[in-house]
């Protein structure tokens, strides 16, 4: 109940954040995009717009296969979207597939053992000067679950074992004025 709320604010009061991070992203609407940990596909639906514009495609992934199925649904109308669901670690993705990555807020919710893993897989699929774009909740002691407590120099320690460069951060306000660490990484 409380997650189909979420939902549904997702893609009304709540659809300026997610347009606003995306818009980071800089797209030039040709590149091939993962949307890592999609969800409902609350920002790939900003992406998928971009990438019409000069014949980019984007690839919506979740572990979670209803996620999945309910971005499916919301995001039928773009005909630039694959959709996948599971372990990315089985899934045979081509390495160096993609352009850009955006993991928003994701990271700390892999679960804790298999976060370092999951990682070297995106470090793996992103083309030679690709980039990743990570948006991460500063929780601080305040997150329910110890496990998502991940501290922007934990987050940086895991992409730089997956051999990936923070090239820039900043801190900002994203989602209802959360703050949150926004890292762009690419390969060392
Ligand atoms: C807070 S939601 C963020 C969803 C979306 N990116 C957004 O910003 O609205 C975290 C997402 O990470 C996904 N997730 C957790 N572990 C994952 C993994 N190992 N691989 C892919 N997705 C994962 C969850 O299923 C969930 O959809």
């Amino acid at each position: 109940m409380a997650k189909n709320f979420y939902e549904i604010l997702s893609y009304t009061l709540l659809s300026p954040f997610y347009k606003k991070d995306v818009s980071r992203l800089n797209l030039n609407g040709n590149e091939k995009v993962l949307d890592f940990g999609c969800g409902t596909g609350t920002c790939s639906r900003f992406i998928a717009k971009e990438l019409l514009k000069r014949n980019g495609k984007l690839t919506c992934f979740d572990i979670s296969k209803s996620s999945i199925e309910a971005a499916k649904k919301r995001l039928e109308r773009y005909s630039n979207i694959d959709f996948l669901a599971g372990d990315l670690r089985k899934l045979n993705i081509e390495k160096q597939t993609f352009d850009v990555i955006l993991a928003h807020l994701v990271i700390y919710h892999i679960e804790k053992n298999t976060r370092q893993d999951i990682v070297n897989e995106l470090s793996k699929l992103l083309k030679p000067d690709g980039i990743i774009l990570v948006f991460h909740f500063l929780y601080g002691k305040k997150s329910e679950n110890p496990d998502q407590h991940l501290s922007r120099e934990g987050l940086v320690k895991i992409m730089e074992k997956a051999g990936l460069a923070e090239i820039k951060y900043t801190f900002a306000r994203s989602l209802l004025f959360i703050p949150t660490y926004i890292g762009e990484f690419g390969k060392a």
